[in-house]
């Protein structure tokens, strides 16, 4: 039978390094952890220092009223896209298990309520302009993300599992932002459409990820 691939790396093998972003208790036990290759062995508030420094503009929020799993997918996805921080949306405590400890890398934002996101949203880039609230749903009056210009400084705010974005929520965004469906199902979960919309972003915001126009 094949034995299951070990992630990460085992205790460090050769001489002792100096470099300080190293913890000592990782080289001497090994890492394990989640993370991308390079950062092996580093310690955590490194790799966050390291983040730190090429953060993107966009910001992420999710709706929790009813601690849908969804949310730790889409933290995930936050980590993944290096966002400036993710936000949470109603109650403080959220079902992190999908988070698979990503969230830990990351700026993390609590609003009690849709009207507090706004309130954050008017100052909350970081010369103190504004940053565009814009929801994730399809729902009456969403437009096509495929089409729409995504600002460089935005939120994207997605909802939960059988209520979607909340009318309060929809209340304060610019804009909702439907992703095109071509089949049966009237959704995709919550986590899917945040990468998605994330990717949107990237795609023309990052240099070296925007289509070549002729
Ligand atoms: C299961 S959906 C819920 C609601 C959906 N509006 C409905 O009519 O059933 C949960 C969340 O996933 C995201 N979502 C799912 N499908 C989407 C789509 N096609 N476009 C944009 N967001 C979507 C939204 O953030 C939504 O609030």
């Amino acid at each position: 039978m094949t034995q299951p691939r070990e992630v990460g790396v085992g205790p460090w093998e050769g001489p002792w390094p100096e470099d300080p972003r190293l913890d000592p208790d990782l080289l001497r036990e090994g890492d394990r952890r989640n993370v991308e290759d390079r950062y092996r062995y580093w310690r955590h508030e490194a790799i966050v220092a390291e983040l730190d420094t090429r953060r993107h503009e966009v910001h992420v929020a999710i709706e929790n009223w009813e601690h849908d799993l969804n949310i730790g997918s889409v933290v995930r996805t936050a980590n993944a896209f290096n966002v400036a921080a993710f936000h949470v949306v109603g109650r403080r405590r959220w079902n992190r298990r999908g988070a698979m400890v990503t969230d830990r890398y990351q700026h993390e934002l609590h609003h009690p309520d849709a009207t507090a996101l706004a309130t954050w949203a008017a100052t909350g880039a970081p010369d103190g302009g504004p940053v565009t609230v814009l929801g994730i749903d399809n729902v009456p009056g969403s437009v096509p993300l495929e089409t729409y210009d995504l600002p460089r400084h935005c939120v994207l705010v997605l909802g939960q599992e059988g209520p979607g974005l909340t009318p309060q929520t929809q209340a304060v965004c610019a804009d909702v932002l439907h992703i095109t469906q071509y089949g049966s199902t009237r959704s995709i979960n919550a986590g899917a459409a945040g990468a998605i919309a994330l990717h949107a972003w990237v795609r023309r915001h990052v240099e070296g990820q925007r289509p070549v126009r002729s």
